[in-house]
């Protein structure tokens, strides 16, 4: 029997991958599912929480007695982030969110030009919003959580982007072509800005995502 722990909280959790658009055919994007994202609010929503959750670009079926808001892009992404926020006791930031995206949109599909060479993609700089949230906090008390989603030196650069980022916990995962991204399990330590170190061994994300609630409901009190 889950403990409704999370009963008459508010919680937005955000989802997937964002699509940084090139022209009306393409886009720049990751190997995101959603199912962390999903997972999370499956299991808050199983707790008691009333749950706002953000979609990138997941294609899943909507979870049960959960709100979704489907965006696209990491400005639409922020938009949606900023106004869920305002009464939230927590947020999960689990979507990959693009750093970067195309300084322009052609308005029409780019076309290969006859012995030329392709023209370069200038990118320009995505807003950061789980630092934006994390540093003008919508309500006092409220807890922030990220992600960190990692390669290499992972818990050096999982260390380095819990401070950079000023949320008060970061989940620190290993992803690659084929690990973690898409798969049905996951395996993380989760930073505390208290600097507490909570491990969570290979398992499915739902265990992954019970751990991180346990923590926000310890710090909501
Ligand atoms: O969706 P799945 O297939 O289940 O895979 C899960 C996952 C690998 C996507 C997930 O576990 C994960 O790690 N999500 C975070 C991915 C990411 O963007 O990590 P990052 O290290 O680039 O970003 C750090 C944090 O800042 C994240 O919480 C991100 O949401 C946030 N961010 C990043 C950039 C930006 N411009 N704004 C942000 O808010």
């Amino acid at each position: 029997v889950t403990e409704p722990d999370l009963k008459g909280r508010h919680v937005v959790v955000s989802a997937g991958g964002t699509r940084e658009p090139l022209d009306p055919v393409r886009f720049l994007g990751n190997r995101s599912s959603g199912k962390q994202g999903y997972a999370l609010a499956r299991t808050a929503a199983a707790r008691g929480a009333r749950v706002t959750l953000l979609a990138a670009n997941t294609g899943l079926p909507d979870p049960a007695g959960v709100d979704v808001v489907q965006v696209g892009t990491a400005v639409q992404l922020r938009e949606a982030v900023l106004k869920a926020v305002t009464d939230a006791d927590a947020v999960v930031m689990a979507a990959a969110v693009a750093d970067f995206r195309p300084e322009t949109y052609a308005t029409g599909k780019i076309k290969k030009k006859d012995g030329q060479d392709p023209d370069p993609i200038v990118l320009v700089r995505n807003p950061d919003i789980l630092a934006e949230i994390s540093t003008a906090r919508a309500r006092p008390g409220q807890v922030i959580v990220g992600f960190a989603a990692e390669t290499d030196d992972v818990m050096a650069n999982g260390r380095k982007k819990l401070e950079r980022k000023g949320c008060d916990l970061l989940v620190v995962n290993e992803v690659g072509e084929r690990k973690t991204f898409g798969s049905e399990e996951n395996e993380a330590v989760v930073l505390g800005a208290d600097g507490s170190e909570t491990p969570v061994p290979h398992g499915p994300k739902e265990a992954l995502a019970e751990t991180v609630w346990d923590l926000v409901a310890r710090r909501l009190g």
